[in-house]
């Protein structure tokens, strides 16, 4: 007798089918049968690596992955790109499929706000003002709120976020945190095309050269990496990633900023002011965080860098 073929489930790689609701009572239904531990990957649709990055890792430490796709009126400003945000949702669920998602949301804006614009708000304090906050005022505010909601109507019990929105990130913990949410918030690393542009949603409105010219907010933090490495102090730092931006044509640096983990200036940032400084973390981690429109799109970009802290005699 001949060997029968291999179909056994675990050599199956077929994605899975996802199970796609709209409404808050549908995801009721389908989150009261969900084995748990539950995770949620909250996006606002248009997914890429970095989305399935979040997923994959969602799908390594819970029993149900659900994902939410609704981009929030509130989080945008007026003169901000809302209406030509890209909506992706066919692209997006065989995205969420291959990753192995059990179950997206899509609501629709009366699904999240049922009473219309809500009057109460999630305050994000003043770390909400600053940087990105400053850049746009009530973002962080509406950031939170739909967070909040989020995680209410979907009752999960871990949520990953990218550190690419690495503020974003900072306030959904203190928010957590602050208000004693029972939910696990999981830092997940930013994903990088091959020559170091971190991957966004708003990637795609960038022309061929607008494109060359975003390589320089990458290379700005590679530059600052390396000086640090060399043992730079803050401002040292800070200049090493300017020179990179200030020389890049077709760039409008926005902020630059060295902080601490906390986003707390290490020295005086350049095209804003985030509060008083202060010293070097007792363990030498620092953040610097980049924002520059390059044609009509803004675009953000962060990562660590480990700073010598100096010796004290
Ligand atoms: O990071 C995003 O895509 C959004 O800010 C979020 C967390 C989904 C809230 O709308």
């Amino acid at each position: 007798m001949s060997t029968p073929p291999a179909t056994s489930a675990a050599l199956d790689t077929r994605p899975t089918p996802v199970t796609l609701v709209h409404t808050r009572d549908e995801l009721a239904a389908a989150r009261a049968g969900a084995p748990g531990p539950v995770a949620v990957v909250m996006t606002m649709g248009a997914l890429h690596e970095g989305h399935t990055a979040l997923l994959r890792a969602a799908r390594g430490q819970a029993a149900t992955v659900l994902a939410t796709i609704f981009v929030n009126p509130l989080q945008f400003g007026p003169a901000e790109d809302f209406e030509r945000y890209p909506r992706t949702l066919e692209a997006d669920l065989a995205r969420c499929a291959e990753a192995g998602v059990d179950l997206v949301f899509a609501p629709d804006r009366e699904q999240i706000y049922p009473y219309g614009e809500p009057e109460v708000r999630v305050d994000p304090g003043p770390l909400g003002a600053v940087l990105e906050g400053a850049s746009r005022p009530g973002h962080f505010a509406g950031v939170l709120t739909v967070v909040l909601k989020l995680l209410q109507l979907t009752r999960s019990d871990l949520a990953l976020f990218g550190e690419k929105d690495y503020q974003q990130l900072t306030l959904i913990r203190a928010m957590v945190r602050d208000l004693e949410l029972p939910v696990r918030i999981v830092p997940v690393p930013t994903v990088r095309e091959p020559d170091g542009l971190a991957l966004s949603s708003r990637n795609r409105y960038l022309s061929p050269a607008e494109r060359d010219a975003a390589r320089s907010l990458p290379a700005a933090l590679g530059a600052a990496a390396q000086v640090a490495a060399g043992g730079a102090g803050p401002a040292e730092v800070l200049a090493a990633a300017h020179a990179v931006v200030r020389d890049s044509a077709g760039m409008e640096l926005d902020y630059l900023a060295l902080t601490d983990p906390a986003l707390r200036p290490l020295t005086e940032p350049v095209g804003t002011h985030a509060g008083p400084v202060v010293d070097v973390p007792p363990d030498g981690v620092a953040r610097l965080l980049v924002a520059a429109r390059v044609g009509a799109t803004r675009l953000i970009d962060n990562t660590e860098i480990p700073l010598t802290r100096p010796e004290v005699n």
